[in-house]
C-alpha cells in the first residue's frame, strides 16, 4: 500500500483509520448481511449512524438544544441561497462581508433573494485578507451578518469573529471543527463536509430553531430548514454513505482528542509559515500575516515557471494537490484535521531542498 501526502483543498484527505473501518464494514455492515450503501435509510442500523453523527457534532461543537443540526445535500453553494430564503424576510436587511471568492458567491445569491448590505469589501485585496471589525459598516437592525470564516482559495481566515448585535451566519466549509469557536454567537453555521468532516455530498447546517421558524410558508419544501428540522434530516433520502463516513471521522476526532487536534492544526500551520517566512522572501505568503489561514496555506515562488516546476517535482516526491486554485495560481497546501504533521515536516524539508536547487 502506498498513500501519498494529500494536500487537496476538498475533497480532501481522510484519516486512514476511517477508510480502513469503512473498508472492513463495506460488504457486511454490522451483521446486517449488506453494505451501509445498500441499507434503507429507515433501517435501524442506518438510524443509529444518523443519530451518532448528529450527537457527535453536538458534543464536539458545543451545540445547545436551541439549535438544530441538519445533514443536507446540495453543497455549501445551496446554502448561499437557502440562508437568505429562510432568514431574510421582506423589509429586512442582511449584512455581508466580502473577503474573497466564496464570500462574493454568497453575496451574489443573497442579492437575488433580499436586501443585502456589503458591510466591508476586501475581496480583491492583495495580499489577501478578511475585513477587520473596525471597517464594518453595519446596518442598524440587520437580520444577520454573514462571514466566510476561511477563504479556501485565498488562504485568509477570520481569527476573531466580530462582536455584533445581530446573529452571525458563517460559511465554515473549510475550517469547521478545526479550532475553538462559540456557537452561541451564531444564528447559523454551514459547511460542505468534504474538507474537515468527511466526503462530499453532505452539507452540515447548524441553525437556531427560532430563526428557522420565521421562514416564509411558501418556500419550496426542500428549501425550508423547518422541513428538515421536523423530519430530523430524513424528509427524503439523505446521503447515507457520506453521513456514515462523517460518523467515523467524528469518532476519530474524539479518539485524537478535539483540543489536541486543534493545537496540532495551529502547530502544523505555524511550521509551514515559519518555512515561508524563513526563506528570505523566496517563498512569499499571499495573505496578510494576521489573517493567514491555518487550513489553506497559500504562497508563491519567484516565477510561475518555478511554481510549475515545484508542483511537478513535489508530485513526483509524493506530495499531491499543491497547485493553487486555477483562478489565482501559486501554491496552496491544504492541511485539514486529517493531514498528518509528518507531511508538513516533509514538505518543509522539500521546500528547503527545492530552494537550494533553484534559488
Ligand atoms: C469556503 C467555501 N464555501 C463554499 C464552497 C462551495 O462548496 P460546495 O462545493 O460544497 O458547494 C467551498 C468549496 O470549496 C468553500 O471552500
Amino acid at each position: 500500500m502506498s498513500r501519498i501526502y494529500n494536500f487537496n483543498a476538498g475533497p480532501a484527505v481522510l484519516p486512514l483509520e476511517v477508510l480502513q473501518t469503512a473498508q472492513a464494514e463495506l460488504i457486511d455492515f454490522q451483521n446486517t448481511g449488506m453494505s451501509i450503501l445498500e441499507s434503507s435509510h429507515r433501517a435501524k442500523a442506518y438510524e443509529a449512524i444518523h443519530e451518532e453523527a448528529i450527537a457527535s457534532l453536538r458534543e464536539l461543537l458545543g451545540i445547545s438544544d436551541d439549535y438544530a443540526v441538519l445533514l443536507l445535500q446540495g453543497g455549501a453553494s445551496t446554502q448561499f441561497s437557502m440562508v437568505p430564503m429562510n432568514l431574510l424576510l421582506p423589509g429586512e436587511t442582511a449584512d455581508y462581508t466580502n473577503s474573497g471568492a466564496w464570500a462574493s458567491k454568497a453575496i451574489k445569491e443573497a442579492q437575488k433573494v433580499g436586501a443585502v448590505n456589503v458591510a466591508a469589501n476586501c475581496g480583491k485585496d492583495i495580499p489577501t485578507r478578511v475585513p477587520s471589525p473596525a471597517e464594518l459598516k453595519l446596518t442598524p437592525g440587520a437580520k444577520y451578518l454573514h462571514v466566510t470564516s476561511n477563504e479556501t482559495i485565498s488562504g485568509a481566515q477570520w481569527k476573531t469573529f466580530p462582536e455584533v448585535a445581530c446573529p452571525l451566519v458563517a460559511d465554515m466549509s473549510s475550517d469547521i471543527l478545526s479550532r475553538p469557536f462559540d456557537m452561541s454567537k451564531f444564528g447559523l453555521v454551514y459547511a460542505g463536509a468534504q474538507k474537515n468532516l468527511g466526503p462530499s455530498g453532505l452539507t452540515v447546517v447548524i441553525v437556531r430553531k427560532d430563526l428557522a421558524a420565521q421562514a416564509p410558508e411558501n418556500l419550496p419544501t426542500m428549501m425550508r430548514y423547518a422541513t428538515h428540522i421536523e423530519e430530523n434530516s430524513l424528509y427524503n433520502t439523505p446521503p447515507c454513505f457520506s453521513i456514515y463516513i462523517l460518523a467515523l471521522v467524528l469518532r476519530w476526532v474524539k479518539k485524537q482528542g478535539r483540543d489536541a487536534l486543534y493545537r496540532q492544526n495551529a502547530e502544523k500551520a505555524a511550521r509551514l509559515y515559519a518555512a515561508i517566512d524563513g526563506s528570505e522572501g523566496w517563498y512569499r505568503g499571499t495573505a496578510v500575516k494576521e489573517f493567514r489561514s491555518d487550513m489553506n496555506v497559500t504562497f508563491r515562488l519567484p516565477t510561475e515557471e518555478l511554481e510549475a516546476s515545484f508542483v511537478s517535482q513535489a508530485t513526483k516526491a509524493g506530495f499531491n494537490g499543491l497547485k493553487g486554485h486555477r483562478s489565482v495560481g501559486g501554491i496552496r497546501a491544504s492541511i485539514y484535521n486529517a493531514f498528518p504533521p509528518q507531511g508538513v515536516a516533509d514538505l518543509v524539508a522539500f521546500m528547503a531542498d527545492f530552494k537550494k536547487a533553484n534559488g
